[in-house]
């Protein structure tokens, strides 16, 4: 959904090769949230003015662009300030053009350059307000309005800073975004914002850093009067505390370098130091100094924002050996299972810790009932554990898809408990229903993958799923880990219900095995490309199931659909009579999931409605389940888990079929067509 990325060197020299690798391999970071286009924009060699370059396509056409535009620039003496400003971009507003792409500007003469991820909702009225004034508009895109809106203000007062501007558009503007904003009359300056879209500062210095925090600026600007001139100049004062007797001590270093992100993994190979900037924190570096300032003041406003120490590897983030981060993302399911428990299952005493749900446990016991709510994948890892919530909790658990959730202005209590599932915990859509449910008291549980998110602070508690990071766009080990994190809750909420202890025992061999047992389902990857090529030239394929595999029906088919663009239905396979049957016959290509637990003979049934109608199941079963398998035209053997874990070990076929059906028809697999990985806007 867009990925902003922007670098700021100072009294640490740097060429213009350096600063433009930089941009670029951050924006190959981000990549996943966008692709349709990207941009970057950095000081002209005269330092006078802004050079743009802008490409639709992926990153790597932006870098060959900047390869042929800069053989005539000077790329090789250093310079000791350079900020650059970056973005690759998902297309919500303009068709993927190098007119829509990012950097906007506000004149031909690039003076205000902006970078945007989001959208901003009342971008007619100030394009009209603009229009009236005499500005016009280049693009499409609903950014192009926030690069001129901020000409407009520096002309009717340029003696304001930079960072004030900022702080005069935002108040201006209504929907979401994560902005960083580059201005020629401010040369070796940059300031970035954000609201309701994800932004973090990077911090790299030669020295350890003398603070763990940054204090927030409040209030207005009233007392810096000192007039700006363009081009240059260097002694416009810091900004005065207007409202806090406390000391105003800026971040400075002698030899700083300064990120600003859409999310860590950009920053990760240059330093694991930073801020997550809240909505409406406009955080400005001059003279080499960082401020975070936000204009008012409210009781809940923290003094400070935290400088964190990021916990990822470099290694994570990189493909190794693999061809996609999808691919390696599938393979990564055993480890990343075992991480997803570490520290919290106690094999030997049978027990489960969640601390970041431990201390709301008595709460969540009285609840009226449990809301699972996420979008796509997270949202069927929501309907893969309902049944074993249900039974677990003995409370009533709903699932919803956050959208529809909200269409439906869905009742909530102060006495309902509200999970939040979301791999990015940035999804716009989810993150809305979390406010909804907050506003109306409800007890908020984020489970995310993604440390720092919005919703991970908006919640009052949480799990991590832990499952490191996933840059595939289409989710997998995520998935699994989701699924993990849901069963382990509702071991802990079934810790002292003496009926369900041995259940709890099962689950919890049960889960003791999963990754020798993923490692063996994993084993099937010949086997399923082998069956990818029977299916990779058919339109449509159906995934069939029941019970505790329903679930792996729609996320199977979901990752067909988005990697391979062919038709594909997860259908419940107790509705098969009630319609779906009308598609079987001998040319349909269908997966059935035929577990033997408590639907197996209601399965069976299903089969044997599919062959009469002359369908060649292809059929995902328990290893030597010879019974199953004289119904199969082919078949996907896996271990034995417990019912409720089967679904684990069921999808994992089908990750891998979609990938390799992706492959066999030369799609993009880690960049599907249209699609994002952080869904930001709603
Ligand atoms: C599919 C996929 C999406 C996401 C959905 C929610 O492979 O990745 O369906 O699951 O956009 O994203 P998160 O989990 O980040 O909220």
């Amino acid at each position: 959904m867009c990925g902003i990325f922007a670098y700021l060197n100072y009294m640490t020299p740097k060429t213009r090769r350096e600063v433009l690798e930089y941009l670029v391999t951050g924006l190959k970071r981000l990549e996943y949230r966008g692709y349709d286009s990207a941009g970057v924009a950095i000081d002209n060699v005269d330092s006078k003015g802004i050079l743009l370059i802008k490409q639709t396509g992926k990153v790597k056409v932006l870098e060959d662009a900047i390869r042929e535009q800069m053989v005539d620039h000077d790329l090789e003496t250093p310079m000791t300030t350079h900020c650059g400003i970056s973005h690759t971009r998902w297309a919500t507003h303009g068709v993927p053009s190098d007119l829509n792409s990012h950097p906007q500007r506000s004149d031909i003469d690039n003076t205000f350059v902006v970078v945007h991820n989001g959208i901003i909702t009342n971008y007619k009225d100030v394009k009209t307000f603009l229009e009236k004034r005499g500005y016009v508009f280049e693009s499409d895109t609903d950014t192009e309005i926030i690069a001129k809106l901020i000409h407009h203000l520096y002309m009717q007062r340029p003696s304001v800073s930079f960072r004030e501007l900022v702080e005069q558009v935002i108040q201006q503007l209504e929907g979401a975004f994560a902005l960083a904003f580059k201005s020629k009359y401010f040369p070796g300056e940059c300031v970035a914002t954000r609201r309701g879209s994800p932004l973090l500062v990077g911090i790299k210095t030669k020295t350890r850093l003398a603070t763990d925090h940054i204090p927030i600026l409040y209030g207005k600007d009233e007392d810096n009067k000192k007039e700006h001139r363009p081009h240059g100049h260097r002694d416009v004062p810091l900004l005065p505390r207007t409202d806090s007797t406390s000391e105003f001590q800026p971040l400075e270093d002698k030899e700083v370098e300064y990120f600003f992100a859409s999310d860590a993994s950009a920053v990760i190979e240059h330093t694991n130091r930073v801020i997550y900037l809240e909505d409406d924190d406009v955080a400005a570096v001059k003279d080499g100094a960082l401020s975070i300032h936000r204009l008012k003041k409210t009781m809940e406003d923290a003094l400070a924002r935290e400088i964190t120490t990021l916990k990822m590897e470099i290694q994570q983030i990189m493909k190794g050996n693999y061809e996609y981060f999808m691919q390696k993302e599938i393979f990564e399911q055993p480890e990343s299972v075992i991480n997803t428990m570490r520290g919290r299952v106690n094999f030997v005493n049978q027990t489960v810790t969640l601390g970041g749900i431990k201390e709301y446990i008595p709460e969540i016991k009285r609840c009226r009932r449990l809301m699972l709510i996420g979008c796509g994948t997270s949202y069927h890892s929501a309907v893969a554990t309902r049944q074993l919530l249900e039974e677990l909790t003995e409370l009533p658990v709903m699932v919803e898809l956050a959208s529809d959730f909200l269409d439906r202005n869905t009742p909530i209590f102060r006495d309902d408990v509200c999970f939040f599932i979301s791999q990015s915990g940035e999804t716009a859509d989810t993150l809305m229903a979390l406010r909804y449910c907050k506003q109306r008291g409800a007890l908020i549980v984020g489970i995310t993958n993604t440390v720092g998110s919005s919703i991970c602070r908006e919640s009052h508690c949480g799990v991590h799923i832990n499952a490191g990071p996933e840059i595939g766009v289409a989710s997998t080990k995520a998935y699994t880990s989701q699924f993990i994190s849901l069963v382990m809750f509702g071991l802990v909420m079934s810790e002292d219900r003496i009926s369900l202890q041995s259940r709890r025992k099962e689950i919890l061999m049960g889960l003791t095995q999963l990754d020798k047992q993923i490692k063996e389902v994993l084993q099937l990857d010949e086997k399923v490309l082998e069956i990818a090529k029977g299916l990779f030239e058919k339109k449509s394929l159906l995934i069939m199931g029941r019970g505790y595999n329903f679930a792996t029906c729609m996320e199977g088919a979901l990752k067909v659909k988005e990697l391979t663009y062919m038709h594909c239905e997860g259908i419940m396979a107790g509705e098969l009579k009630h319609g779906p049957l009308a598609l079987v016959d001998d040319l349909m290509p269908i997966v059935m999931i035929v577990m033997r637990d408590g639907v197996y003979n209601k399965t069976i049934n299903a089969i044997q409605q599919v062959k009469a109608r002359g369908g060649l199941p292809i059929v995902i079963c328990e290893q030597g389940d010879k019974e199953t398998e004289q119904f199969a035209s082919k078949i996907l053997e896996v271990p034995k888990t417990v019912d409720c874990l089967q679904g684990i070990l069921t999808v994992i076929p089908m990750q891998l079929l979609s990938y390799h059906i992706a492959v066999l028809r030369g799609c993009n697999v880690d960049c599907p067509r249209n699609l994002a990985k952080s869904v930001t806007v709603e």
